[in-house]
């Protein structure tokens, strides 16, 4: 591949002034899925990884269960995870093509830093179920996402049908009661397309009715716009 590593924009120097909703705003904003063959050395240096880390624990947990956790894939590690991904293909078609295992073992390579979310359904609390654990995964990956743009970098998360193979659960030692979520990729972003256009929140914002039915739609009646 033969592309020019572009600065990614800095979302917080851009923004003049330091009013903190401008700088979420803005911040927010510029973070867009970079695909993982576009995601470059160099990755998060040690001091870096470690914001991108810590940025998970202001996630918000329903009883501090601490239900997910990130498995890091270094480079010692991307065979084993390539052996994974061809294992996966050929479990699902065992007539994929040569072609077909190369380009699902040359996934296990892309992007310098690489990890996987996994949520706990047991872990502590029985009574906080699977879809607030996994809210609250989402909260941790999105705060790690931020933090990685706040850098420069780019990221992506990526699922795919390996994520669910017996093969990956025995290399990521997934109990029986975790789930892997998605792949987290950050790393320097070569090229990035276009803002993607966002919904409005009249797209996705509806009020209760008065006559408290949940199917009543109301258009908003507040500005809605960042
Ligand atoms: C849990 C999760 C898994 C995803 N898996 C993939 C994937 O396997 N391949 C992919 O191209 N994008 C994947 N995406 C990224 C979305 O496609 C992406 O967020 C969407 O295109 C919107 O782009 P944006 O992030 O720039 O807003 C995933 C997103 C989420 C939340």
């Amino acid at each position: 591949m033969d592309l020019a590593v572009i600065p990614v924009p800095r979302a917080a120097a851009d923004v003049d002034g330091s009013d903190p909703a401008t700088l979420a705003a803005a911040l927010m904003q510029s973070r867009q899925t970079i695909l993982p063959k576009r995601l470059l050395a160099p990755g998060p240096d040690a001091r870096q990884l470690g914001m991108i880390l810590g940025a998970a624990a202001s996630a918000p947990d329903h009883g501090q269960l601490l239900p997910w956790r990130f498995v890091l894939v270094p480079q010692a590690g991307r065979d084993r995870l390539a052996d994974v991904f061809a294992a996966a293909l050929l479990a699902r078609d065992a007539l994929a093509s040569p072609g077909d295992v190369a380009q699902s073992r040359e996934k296990a390579y892309r992007a310098p830093l690489l990890m996987l979310a996994v949520v706990d359904a047991a872990r502590g609390d029985a009574q906080i179920d699977l879809s607030e654990r996994t809210v609250s995964a989402g909260c941790a990956i999105q705060n790690m996402l931020l933090m990685a743009t706040a850098l420069g970098f780019g990221s992506a998360l990526t699922s795919g049908k390996a994520l669910k193979s017996a093969g990956l659960r025995a290399l990521f030692r997934l109990t029986d009661s975790e789930h892997a979520l998605c792949f987290v990729s950050i790393g320097t972003a070569c090229s990035r397309k276009p803002a993607r256009l966002r919904p409005a929140p009249q797209d996705f914002v509806s009020h209760l009715g008065s006559g408290g039915s949940a199917t009543e739609r109301e258009p908003p009646d507040f500005p809605c716009s960042l």
